[in-house]
């Protein structure tokens, strides 16, 4: 029987166009700024966002911890969302290398108000942490893959400006975000100082991440990669498929938003699941497990099953569609699914 992998959209490996394109990229030296190919992924990537910059990373992690370095200073107040990424799989990387105090919002989809913001800003005095910093996450990876409304997005930068707070973007699935919403790549970026946008995810390229802000901003970035250990030699050979995905790929996403709606139709009515289907935006399922079962328990029958999925809590598992995965794979899923559950 066939492993059907919808554990993540990391899972992706590179096509053989894509390999091609990697074996045919001029290379030089990164770190001593003369390899072609990154500096074309930069320029072009910072093009798309019209951001004045952009820095190649090794990973989505680097890319958001070094602009949270970049930005602040030991002691600094982070606001962002409970379920975010960086501060819940970044192996608390604020703490660790920023000695950033994190302050958690808790939301239901994903999207801090502008209110939660207002509100949560300290006062200036002697004895209060400075809030300095906030951080989104678009689409929201454990909300579901949730795209998060622009125009609280807009919102929050009005009171990002009132309090002089820095904004930045977790923009790991902001290319879905983009296909789900119709709003440009740019549109999507414009409130914000800094971005991390990852291509190792739906596009499908096997390494890369991109920091993107100001030319001094990145400046900054380019120094905390350097000693974060992240600067990279010939990476153009990177840098090629990332050029790649996001050339070719990046249209494909709608195919896996559909493939992932498709199945949350499909496990809704059984018995054990329960999915909003208003909160399926892109290509992340967020099923709640309900009844006899607990997500663990799907988690087992679904590997007796070869059918990759991750639990993301005692009753809630995560199914991702992607570049690899076919409406024919997800009928697959589906017919295999229905033999255990009714
Ligand atoms: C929302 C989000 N941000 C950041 C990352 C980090 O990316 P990486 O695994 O490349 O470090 C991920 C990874 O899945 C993610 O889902």
């Amino acid at each position: 029987m066939k492993f059907i992998d919808l554990r993540s959209d990391t899972v992706t490996k590179p096509s053989d166009a894509m390999k091609k394109a990697m074996c045919d990229a001029e290379l030089g030296d990164d770190v001593l700024g003369d390899d072609p190919t990154v500096t074309q992924l930069e320029k072009f990537t910072a093009n798309l966002f019209n951001k004045e910059a952009a820095l190649f990373v090794p990973s989505g992690t680097m890319g958001n911890q070094i602009c949270l370095k970049a930005h602040t200073q030991p002691g600094w107040e982070l606001l962002c969302e409970r379920e975010c990424h960086v501060v819940n799989y970044e192996v608390g990387g604020p703490a660790v290398h920023s000695q950033l105090l994190v302050n958690l919002l808790t939301t239901d989809h994903g999207m801090i108000s502008a209110e939660q913001i207002r509100s949560s800003v300290r006062p200036v005095n002697i004895h209060c942490p400075l809030t300095k910093i906030v951080s989104l996450e678009n689409t929201h990876n454990r909300h579901g893959g949730t795209v998060i409304p622009h125009d609280e997005v807009l919102r929050v930068k009005e009171v990002c400006d009132e309090f002089s707070l820095i904004y930045h973007l977790d923009g790991a699935r902001i290319w879905n975000a983009h296909i789900a919403s119709g709003l440009s790549l740019a549109e999507l970026s414009a409130p914000y100082d800094s971005l991390s946008v990852c291509l190792s995810k739906g596009l499908g390229a096997p390494v890369g991440s991109l920091a993107l802000g100001t030319e001094e901003f990145i400046e900054k970035c380019r120094r905390e990669r350097k000693l974060f250990g992240g600067g990279m030699r010939q990476s153009g050979m990177l840098a090629a498929a990332d050029l790649f995905a996001i050339e070719q790929n990046m249209s494909k996403l709608e195919i896996d938003h559909a493939n992932a709606y498709y199945l949350a139709e499909k496990l809704n009515p059984l018995e054990n699941f329960e999915i909003d289907l208003e909160w399926i935006h892109t290509n992340i399922i967020i099923a709640n497990i309900v009844g006899n079962e607990n997500s663990q328990s799907v988690f087992e029958k679904f590997t007796e099953l070869q059918i990759g999925a991750i639990p993301t809590s005692p009753t809630k598992i995560r199914f991702v569609t992607h570049l690899d995965i076919s409406k024919k794979d997800i009928d697959e899923v589906v017919e295999r699914v229905v033999s255990v559950y009714s």
